[in-house]
């Protein structure tokens, strides 16, 4: 029987297979894993779509790094403590910042071309960063350079595998420890034993109905691991970006905040000017300020859009600048020189997830986590923008490195009859009609956008709560199809995110509470999960 995209069937037996390393996600963190581990081992990475289909490969504003002549780490620290209101952990910004060049000019010497005036990288501006910045590629198509130039370097490792249209299903867990995945590949559930597993699945935009993310955000690193009994943590902080595409034939189309660096302003539909309302750095102001503040111009001028307007900027150097919002608003039939653009927030990124140390180290033995899908405590309540493909880089090398090191054996393990069960007989699997599924995963994302979106309080997250419990039969199903597992993921980070927000009874970073808009007792605390403890 085929699932909805005709890829995955589902299984009647399960393969074993035996490798080195496993990593689960082929974006930055998790090509980045595999670049450091390839000369100490057979790596496989397995991922659920085309290789280059992630986050990472519609990244467009840039990634951050302080290499330019007017800047220096140590300001590009102070920026991203700033951003993270006072939740980062220091440790963590300080190996970004000060690994971050290394790792940049290792990617320029694997051919990465980032753009350049002269001869000179160019660094352009962002919310939040006291300096330019922000290295970019092809204008606006950063993060596709950064996927083709790891993926050319994965290529020329012979010790490195790729499963691509391959899902991870759960973990493999014996006392305790990690000792792979269960894989969902055509039609076979293979279990892959591994000495090492790197969860780099990304991020959970997917969760609400309004995001910048694309489909494969569907939080299943985070579920995955939480079902293993690994803590995650600071998962109430979600960063949703102000400007994503408004019109109702387009998708949710990111307009990069890099637009606004080069000048782009702010409209409310009766065309008045607002941020300088909101925030002395107008346009520029931190991500959830700027969001917030479009929320309450749509709510007082009754719109579902504000408008972001180009029109005063050289149209010439904005299609050069911008080749790839130029040409994809023009599908939508918008265009960005001579027509104001519709936008209005959407979910972008998750700063909580899986916690780790500054090596990827999760609290389960075997398993380490990078990228998106993890917490190092980088970002705070609030991630700086561009900082989150840095993070990646420097994260996902120093997983692999850690990776190496890992106390697990790889020898093929028997699977108990309660496993085999659990995971891989057909007849003990579940399945929902297909109308079903989509009916709850629509309803479910919209009740995430509606009630613990943007603006949260004790009214709305009560309610979300209860809505959220009628749909956890959903929880101990067996599913074996994409659609079903991944919205298994999303209920259990949903609820995550709901549980954790009704928890911070105060307002910190990207978290903000409308009946509690002051920081709150015990703000400096962080919140985790463990299973157990539920
Ligand atoms: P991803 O790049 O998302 O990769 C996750 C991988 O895991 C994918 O290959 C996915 O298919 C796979 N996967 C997921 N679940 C499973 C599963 N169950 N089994 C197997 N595989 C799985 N950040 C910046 O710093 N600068 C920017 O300019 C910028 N622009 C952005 C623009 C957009 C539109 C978006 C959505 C994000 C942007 N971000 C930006 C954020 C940044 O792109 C991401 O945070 C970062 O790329 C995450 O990298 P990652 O390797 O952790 O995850
Ligand atoms: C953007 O280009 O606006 C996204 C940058 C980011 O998310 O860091």
């Amino acid at each position: 029987m085929l699932d909805l995209y005709n890829c995955i069937l589902y299984p009647s037996y399960m393969e074993k297979e035996i490798v080195d390393f496993l990593i689960i996600g082929s974006g930055i963190a998790g090509l980045r894993a595999a670049i450091e581990l390839a000369p100490h081992g057979n790596i496989l990475v397995v991922t659920k779509d085309r290789p280059a289909e992630s986050s990472t490969g519609y990244a467009q504003g840039g990634i951050a790094v302080a290499l330019s002549d007017e800047d220096e780490v140590g300001i590009h620290f102070e920026d991203t403590l700033k951003a993270g209101d006072g939740l980062c952990r220091e440790d963590a910004v300080k190996i970004l910042v000060e690994e971050g060049p290394k790792r940049i000019l290792q990617l320029i010497s694997w051919g990465a071309e980032f753009d350049r005036e002269g001869t000179k990288l160019d660094f352009t501006m962002e919310a939040a960063h006291s300096r330019k910045r922000i290295l970019h590629a092809h204008g606006d198509s950063t993060g596709k350079e950064l996927e083709r130039v790891l993926l050319n370097k994965v290529r020329t490792f012979q010790s490195v595998k790729k499963y691509p249209f391959a899902l991870a299903k759960d973990l493999i867990i014996k006392g305790g420890e990690c000792h792979g995945a269960y894989i969902l590949k055509g039609r076979e559930l293979i279990a892959l034993f591994a000495k090492a597993t790197i969860l780099a699945t990304g991020g959970a935009g997917q969760i609400f109905s309004r995001t910048t993310n694309p489909v494969v955000a569907t939080g299943d690193g985070m579920a995955i691991a939480y079902r293993a009994g690994a803590v995650l943590e600071d998962m109430e902080f979600i960063q949703f970006h102000p400007t994503a595409l408004f019109a109702p034939s387009a998708p949710q189309f990111l307009l990069s905040e890099a637009m606004r660096g080069e000048g782009a302003v702010l409209r409310n539909i009766n065309k008045e000017l607002f941020m300088k309302n909101y925030h002395s750095d107008a346009e520029l102001g931190p991500r959830d300020v700027v969001s917030r503040a479009i929320i309450s111009e749509m709510v007082r001028t009754k719109s579902n859009y504000v408008y972001l307007d180009l029109t005063h900027l050289d149209g010439e150097f904005i299609k050069n600048r911008f080749p790839r919002i130029y040409s994809t608003c023009l599908q939508y039939d918008v265009n960005i020189i001579k027509d104001l653009i519709p936008v209005s927030p959407a979910a972008h990124y998750i700063m909580g997830g899986v916690k780790t140390d500054t090596d990827g180290v999760t609290n389960i033995k075997g398993l380490y986590a990078a990228g998106e899908v993890a917490c190092t405590g980088v970002h705070g309540a609030n991630r700086l923008a561009s900082n989150s493909l840095l993070e990646g880089l420097v994260f996902g090398a120093r997983a692999g490195r850690a990776a190496l090191n890992s106390p697990i054996s790889n020898k093929r393990l028997e699977l108990s009859s309660m496993e085999l069960t659990t995971h891989s007989l057909s007849h003990n699997t579940h399945s929902l009609p297909i109308p079903v599924c989509e009916e709850i995963r629509h309803a479910l994302r919209k009740l995430m956008w509606e009630r613990v979106g943007i603006i949260r309080c004790e009214v709305s997250l009560s309610e979300a709560r209860e809505k959220l419990e009628r749909w956890s039969f959903i929880l101990d199903k067996n599913f074996v199809a994409r659609r079903e597992l991944e919205l298994k993921n999303i209920l259990t980070v949903g609820k995550l995110i709901t549980e954790a927000a009704g928890l911070r009874k105060g307002s910190v970073g990207a978290h903000y509470r409308s009946d509690f808009t002051q920081r709150g007792e015990g703000w400096e605390r962080h919140i985790t999960f463990k299973k157990e403890d539920k």
